[in-house]
């Protein structure tokens, strides 16, 4: 696939991939950019959307909680379809369905054990440090064991140091974008074989879009290709201007 750089989606499936940085760093860029590759490459995504601002034409929004969660489920386990769960609202309904809908994934991904991914916008809302939501217990299984039932994640976070650690250590690949806080700097120090020095000299450098990218012990620092939104979308925005 081609990020802006090459990577090859077999040294994807079923892993923990996190991607972090400050805000406008180009985090959701970059999930929206790998999410579309993988789509492409015929695996389907469930996306935790709490903005609002994922667009993949292949994917079914959910944003009216009274749909079948388990029929939402085999649409990804079973045709392949990937969805995008609109947290927009993030009131009880939303939850509650996001609740019963990762339930009942868990449950068939053993029989299915299709591989797909499940992306999580804004982990820290949802995984806490030392803290539980109603969903926290249900994201934790899937990262810790996911992997034999085909399911690798791909978190997303502003606030890496607020991220459960126990989860997010779960990665093997990561997308460090821009952080300039003490508190990023250690998170990224722990996770990059680097020096203490190299680490932040690097990472305050990058501009937005740019990151450094990890996986199998090496770092690189790679710029990653701007997401092209939906024609649909594009039309409207040009018809505005
Ligand atoms: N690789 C890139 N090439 C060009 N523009 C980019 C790139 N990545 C991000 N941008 C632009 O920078 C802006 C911020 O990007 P993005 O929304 O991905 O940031 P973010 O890290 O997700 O921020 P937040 O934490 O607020 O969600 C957007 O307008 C986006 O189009
Ligand atoms: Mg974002």
């Amino acid at each position: 696939m081609d990020l802006g750089f090459p990577l090859s989606s077999s040294e994807l499936v079923r892993k923990c991939i996190a991607i972090l940085g400050i805000r406008g760093s180009g985090k959701s860029n970059t999930a929206k950019v790998l999410g579309k590759e993988l789509i492409r490459e015929g695996f389907p995504l469930i996306v935790i959307d709490p903005d609002g601002e994922y667009d993949f034409q292949e994917a079914l929004r959910i944003d009216n909680f009274n749909l079948d969660p388990e029929f939402a489920v085999k649409d990804v386990l079973e045709r392949k379809r990937s969805i995008i769960i609109d947290m927009n609202e993030w009131n009880d309904e939303a939850f509650n369905f996001l609740f019963k809908f990762l339930d009942i994934f868990w449950n068939l991904s053993k029989k299915y054990k299709a591989n797909v991914f499940l992306v999580l916008e804004e982990a820290h809302e949802f995984i806490p440090q030392g803290e539980r939501t109603k969903i926290s217990e249900e994201i934790t299984r899937v990262a810790l064991r996911g992997r034999k039932r085909g399911i690798g994640m791909i978190m997303i976070s502003q606030r890496s140091a607020r991220v459960n650690k126990d989860v997010l250590t779960q990665s093997e690949i990561y997308f460090l974008h821009k952080v300039v806080h003490p508190v990023d700097f250690k998170v990224y120090r722990e996770i990059l074989p680097l020096k203490a020095r190299e680490v932040s000299d690097t990472v305050k450098s990058l501009d937005v879009g740019e990151a450094l990218f990890y996986m199998n012990g090496r770092v690189e620092k790679v710029k990653i290709r701007k997401y092209e939104e939906s024609a649909g979308n594009t039309e409207a925005v040009e018809n505005l201007a």
